[in-house]
Formats: structure tokens, C-alpha cells, sequence
């Protein structure tokens, strides 16, 4: 294995294709890291703020914003020339619960609450205009059996506030690209949901370029079919792909479930973390030729893809080392604890890359 500024970076493999993106965790932007900025100069061509502009973080109080993150991370992108992502400006987690209610703690009527939305997103999408070039407009409204999901945003403003949210982003910012992000779009009636809602948007003249298929994945689920499905749905119904938040999960589930319902903890136990000490060989041989698989089906339908984006940059740093089960040692990435590539995930990616 030659030194990792030898080889050709996984953005050049693809290009053409799609961009190659990476989620930046918070601490690699406020505080720099030696590590990450060679991997992002040979590696990515566009980036997501893994938590930093999540309304929590950029707005957590009525009349504070916090853009310390969001200006930092601004820049970093600009620095590398990379295409980059906002995320995400309207979602059920990660959003305080003021944003709700009126100064006597009693929920807020449909108007009150879509104006607060909008001036957040005024502000938000307003700062960053012009550089940011692609947002996640609104994140995860349908539970998986295509039903609205009934989160305070729905229980308090139906589906309205959707629409509202892609206009407002849409006039702030008319060059920005806009996104619906969701998991598990590889179920066909969550996905007839979404596509059936976005489309009837997109006829009213709204502005939605593509939808995020999230693609936290586990290593042997869901098959490809079921993904490739979801690529070919999505471009038939007239937006483009991205695979937003790529991640491979090689450990066990407690139970089945490829999503990201956050919702969802078990207390740890030795069943449930199994590599505490090096993923063995064959898992990791597993992990390559999962990978292998999914990229062998995004350069197949490269026509329909935008963009591939992996949900972090290295093992040491993963939300799936908490999720679903806290305090696990997981390996669903690129690079491993020590920002070292993986040369076997590696080399079967840059396999995939040559087929048809
Ligand atoms: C969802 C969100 C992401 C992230 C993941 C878990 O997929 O879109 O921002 O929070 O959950 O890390």
C-alpha cells in the first residue's frame, strides 16, 4: 500500500459520475484536525454539516442564532472547492422545543409556528447564500408504512408546513438547490408516500430537485434490488438521486431495523458488540464487498445519481458506535480509528468504479 497521497482519491474515481461527499463531524471544523484535511482534499468533492447547522445548534434560542459553526464550515468547503450541503433546516430531532410554543409554554397556532419556520430559514439559507449550494429542505416526515409521520411540526401545522419550507428556502436563495432527505426510501410504500406528495408539489411550481436516499445501511440489508428500485422510482417520478448519509453497519441489530429511528436503545451487552477488538478478516472482507455492491449500482444508474455522501469519515467517529446501542465499537466507513483507509474497502470501490 503506497502512501494515501499516492493514490488516486475516490473523487477522481467517480468523476463524471457524481460528487463524493463526507459528513464533517462538529469538532473537525471548530477545532481543525491534521488528519482530515489531506483525506478531504484527496478523497471528497463536496460536504455535509454533520450536526453544526441543525436548528438546535444554529438557532437555540428565539433571538440567538449560532452561525460560529455554520461560517467555519462555509469557508472549509470554499477552501476545497468542494459542492456544499446544508442540512438540515426543517426536522422533528434535533430542534428545540420553543420553536413550538408561545412565551406561556402553550403550543403555537399553524400560522405562528410556519412564520418561525420561515424566519429561520430567512436567516439561515439568507447567510449562507450563494455558497451553500444544495439544502436539505425538510428531513424524515413519513413513517415507514408511508403514513405522515405526527411530529409537533405535522400535529400542529399538517402537511402545509412542507410546502411552505422549500418556497421560503426557494426565494431566499433562488440558485440553491433543494432536497427532500429521508431513510429507508427502499420500501415501496414509504417511497410511493414521499413521491406522490413531492411530485403533487413540484406541479404546484415549487421548487425540489432531488431527494436524499439517506442509505444507512447494514451489511447484508437492505439487497440491492430493493435499492436499485428506490434509484429507478425516484428518477422515473422526475428528481434526481443522492445517497445523502452512507453508511455500512457491521454489527448486529437487536432487532431488524436499517433505519435511523433515533428513537430506538438497548443496553449493551457482549452479543451485541463483537469487535471490541478488530473487526475479523471476513467481516471485513464482507464490509469491502458490500461496499463493492452499492457502488457498483450507483455507477450503473450514474445517469440518475448526483451524489454520494458517506455519513462521517472515520470509525472512531461514527454515530453507529452509539446507535442503537450505546458505547459500541463500530466499522461502517472509509478510514479506521486512526484515519488510515481501508485498503480492502478501498480497492473493491475503485473495482466497482470500472464496471458497467
Ligand atoms: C438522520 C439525520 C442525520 C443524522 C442521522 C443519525 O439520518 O438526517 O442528520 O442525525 O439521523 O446520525
Amino acid at each position: 500500500m503506497g502512501k494515501s497521497s499516492d493514490v488516486q482519491g475516490l473523487k477522481d474515481i467517480f468523476k463524471g459520475d457524481f460528487l463524493i461527499g463526507v459528513a464533517m463531524k462538529t469538532g473537525f471544523v471548530m477545532e481543525g484536525m491534521p488528519e482530515v484535511q489531506p483525506i478531504l482534499e484527496q478523497h471528497f468533492n463536496s460536504l455535509s454539516p454533520e450536526n453544526g447547522l441543525k436548528w438546535v445548534k444554529v438557532h437555540p434560542e428565539q433571538d440567538r442564532y449560532d452561525f460560529e459553526f455554520g461560517d467555519k464550515y462555509v469557508a472549509m468547503g470554499e477552501k476545497l472547492g468542494a459542492f456544499t450541503i446544508g442540512h438540515c433546516l426543517v426536522w422533528h430531532q434535533q430542534v428545540p422545543d420553543w420553536v413550538f410554543r408561545d412565551e406561556a409554554g402553550e403550543f403555537l397556532n399553524k400560522e405562528a409556528l410556519i412564520e418561525r419556520m420561515e424566519e429561520h430559514i430567512e436567516m439561515v439559507v439568507g447567510r449562507y447564500k450563494g455558497k451553500i449550494k444544495g439544502w436539505d429542505v425538510v428531513n424524515e416526515v413519513f413513517d415507514d408504512d408511508g403514513t405522515w409521520r405526527k411530529s409537533s411540526w405535522y400535529k400542529i401545522a399538517g402537511s402545509d408546513f412542507i410546502k411552505a419550507a422549500f418556497r421560503k428556502a426557494h426565494e431566499i436563495d433562488p440558485e440553491a438547490e433543494l432536497y427532500y432527505n429521508d431513510y429507508n426510501v427502499f420500501l415501496p410504500t414509504k417511497r410511493r408516500a414521499i413521491l406522490d406528495f413531492l411530485k403533487e408539489m413540484k406541479s404546484e411550481g415549487i421548487r425540489i430537485d432531488g431527494i436524499g436516499m439517506q442509505g444507512h445501511y447494514l451489511i447484508d440489508s437492505p439487497s440491492i434490488d430493493k435499492i436499485e428500485q428506490g434509484i429507478l422510482d425516484v428518477n422515473e417520478a422526475g428528481f434526481s438521486v443522492m445517497f445523502t448519509e452512507l453508511d455500512v453497519d457491521v454489527l448486529p441489530r437487536p432487532r431488524q431495523s436499517e433505519g435511523a429511528d433515533l428513537n430506538m436503545n438497548f443496553s449493551n451487552s457482549a452479543k451485541w458488540d463483537p469487535y471490541v477488538d478488530g473487526l475479523t478478516s471476513e467481516t471485513e472482507m464482507k464490509l469491502a464487498l458490500r461496499y463493492a455492491s452499492l457502488f457498483s449500482l450507483f455507477k450503473k444508474h450514474r445517469d440518475k445519481i448526483s451524489r454520494v455522501t458517506f455519513w462521517g469519515i472515520n470509525d472512531g467517529n461514527t454515530w453507529l458506535n452509539n446507535f442503537p446501542v450505546k458505547g459500541r465499537t463500530n466499522y461502517p466507513l472509509l478510514f479506521d480509528r486512526d484515519f488510515k483507509i481501508k485498503q480492502e474497502v478501498f480497492n473493491e470501490i475503485k473495482k466497482a468504479s470500472a464496471s458497467e
